[in-house]
């Protein structure tokens, strides 16, 4: 069976993109894969985190993602500190990175430019960790964003180099996974581009139904058509495709009608939008709540992945260091 590997930021709390996007995708496909999702924890360090905040961000991600139906007895759910032989294989990738290819990352550019004073060896070497986190586990496919291609494409090319420089066909060289058809985008408030966290145009699945309302009454409308079935410009679109998703058919057809003959009126679209969202998200908020309130079961899911996670990272590990040639003595 393949195996699919996906890692979460654990400062990445789940807003509607990420829900509607990947992790609905992710929920399907632990039934057809052997899945890792991870809450990728050593990367955010990369920023110096207050360490009385690790705690929450960690419960935050790993709660939603229950309450989102990843299924822990299913897929391997676990933290990647908890992970020791990741930090092996990191070391070890790292001698076969070079700066230069490292310095060229995009991701590395856009983090020197928005933390001068804090460039550190572990923004450097962010692409690295990403790719023992993969490799640990030989994973063969890897569903990433747009901004994450660039790191797996880094990922192919360390695990290939290290296969090639042990004469091994050791590690799979791993692909995105591209949902294809079935990858909802889910728009910003702001007029274009999609919803995204440095975006900061979000409306998180924590948020309460009050933040939600603010959110989509702000968001970015015109003064109307005023040409019958007349095009829509990118902010209304917007409007209709997280409608198309959230609501009725029968609600969405009812705006889109009301559109089309110039007798639309967003404030109303809006109200029924951001009461639809909130309809929506309520029962993974009233999980997320029970999961929260219950630190005897999370702690289970993560002593429970822990343990299929190591299984896998410890066996790689073993024969990595076999076959780099350090053996028992
Ligand atoms: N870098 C990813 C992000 O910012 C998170 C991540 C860390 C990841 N390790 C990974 C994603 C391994 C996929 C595979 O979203």
């Amino acid at each position: 069976m393949e195996i699919v590997l996906s890692g979460i930021r654990s400062t990445g709390k789940l807003h509607l993109g990420n829900y509607y996007g990947a992790v609905r995708n992710f929920v399907k496909m632990q039934h057809d894969y052997k899945c890792f999702f991870f809450i990728a924890d050593l990367h955010s360090l990369t920023t110096h985190p207050k360490p009385g905040n690790w705690i929450e961000s960690v419960k935050q991600v790993l709660c939603e993602y229950l309450a989102a139906g990843i299924d822990p007895d299913i897929a391997t759910v676990y933290i990647q500190s908890n992970l020791p032989e990741v930090s092996e294989l990191y070391l070890i990738l790292n001698m076969l990175a070079y700066k230069g290819e490292l310095e060229r990352t995009t991701t590395f550019k856009e983090k020197i430019r928005l933390q001068p004073d804090n460039i550190n060896a572990g923004l450097l070497t962010y692409p690295v960790l990403m790719a023992a986190d993969i490799i640990i586990h030989r994973a063969n496919k890897v569903p990433v964003g747009k901004d994450q291609e660039q790191h797996l494409e880094m990922t192919r090319n360390l695990a290939g180099r290290f296969n090639k420089l042990y004469g091994v066909d050791y590690f799979p060289l791993p692909d995105a996974f591209n949902f294809g058809k079935d990858l909802i985008k889910i728009p910003g408030l702001d007029g274009s581009g999609k919803m995204g966290k440095s975006e900061d145009n979000g409306i998180y699945l924590s948020d309460d139904a009050k933040t939600i309302e603010k959110k989509v009454m702000r968001a970015v409308t015109d003064s109307g058509p005023t040409q019958m079935n007349q095009k829509m410009p990118e902010p209304i679109k917007n409007l209709f495709t997280i409608m198309e998703v959230v609501s009725t058919t029968d609600t969405f057809g009812h705006f889109h009608d009301k559109y089309n003959k110039c007798e639309i009126r967003y404030g109303e679209m809006k109200k029924q939008l951001s009461h639809d969202i909130n309809l929506a998200i309520e029962p993974i908020r009233q999980k997320v709540k029970e999961y929260s309130s219950n630190p005897e079961y999370l702690r289970k899911v993560i002593k429970m992945g822990q343990e299929k996670a190591h299984e896998s990272a410890s066996k790689t590990l073993h024969e990595v260091r076999e076959i780099i040639g350090i053996k028992e003595f």
